[in-house]
């Protein structure tokens, strides 16, 4: 099946939320603290809102969509991060009023973020720029497995060679054969941990990779 990935706009990202977010199908414990009710109309709305907030303060960030080449029907998409003059600065999550029920689940979710960014942040400090950061990607469950998401990886890394930049994400069980077929080599790999007070751990594992850049 042929694809075509392009640059999304605004109501792009919605679809490619919506779509990034039925993927994990609410079975993700990480992605449901950082992302609560993200499955619920109102839960839609509030990630919306956060998410092109933060395409409207971060230049770097840059989104793809990849669509059905016949009929055009966006079938998922990737947040990216081009870093060529700074590093980002290390941030705890944030969002609109109203994203996180309670103050006790944004610390929990804010806990879990920083224990999934700890590998991550040691390779943007080790790495010399320029950087591309790959932050988040999904395919729509029924176009799964007949290449969308190469095509859409392909479209970065082709921009990460143009540019000579490394780059790197964090990758769950699903995405880590795509990402070692395109060069990317596992750096640390382990379950995210939180700080006793939140109680139990999570069962949510994570593999930290990175693809060198390629030389001229
Ligand atoms: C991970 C994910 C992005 C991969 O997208 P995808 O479109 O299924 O990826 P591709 O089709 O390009 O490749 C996946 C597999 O399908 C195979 N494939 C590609 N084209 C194919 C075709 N025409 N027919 C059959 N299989 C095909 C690939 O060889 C690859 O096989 P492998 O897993 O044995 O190596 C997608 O499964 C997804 O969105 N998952 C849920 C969200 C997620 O986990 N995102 C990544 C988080 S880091």
């Amino acid at each position: 099946m042929p694809f075509k990935v392009e640059a999304a706009n605004d109501a792009d990202i919605e679809k490619i939320l919506s779509i990034i977010f039925l993927c994990y199908g609410g079975k993700n414990e990480y992605i449901n603290a950082v992302f609560p009710r993200a499955l619920t109309e109102e839960g839609h709305k509030l990630n919306v809102e956060r998410m092109l907030f933060i395409n409207s303060v971060a230049p770097s960030v840059f989104w793809e969509k990849v669509s059905d080449g016949e009929t055009g029907q966006i079938v998922g998409g990737a947040m990216w991060n081009l870093c060529e003059q700074q590093k980002p600065p290390p941030y705890d999550i944030d969002g609109p009023p109203g994203t996180w029920e309670s103050e006790s689940d944004k610390a929990y979710a804010q806990a879990l973020q920083r224990s999934f960014v700890v590998d991550e942040n040691r390779l943007w400090e080790d790495n010399e720029l320029p950087l591309l950061g790959l932050a988040m990607m999904g395919i729509s469950p029924e176009f799964q497995r007949k290449g969308a998401g190469a095509a859409l990886l392909e479209s970065g890394l082709n921009l990460a060679d143009a540019k000579q930049a490394a780059t790197i994400l964090v990758s769950n069980e699903d995405g880590l054969r795509l990402y070692e077929k395109h060069g990317f080599e596992t750096q640390n790999e382990r379950d995210l941990t939180v700080p006793e007070e939140f109680g139990q751990n999570t069962d949510v594992r994570i593999w930290t990779m990175i693809r060198e850049r390629k030389s001229a």
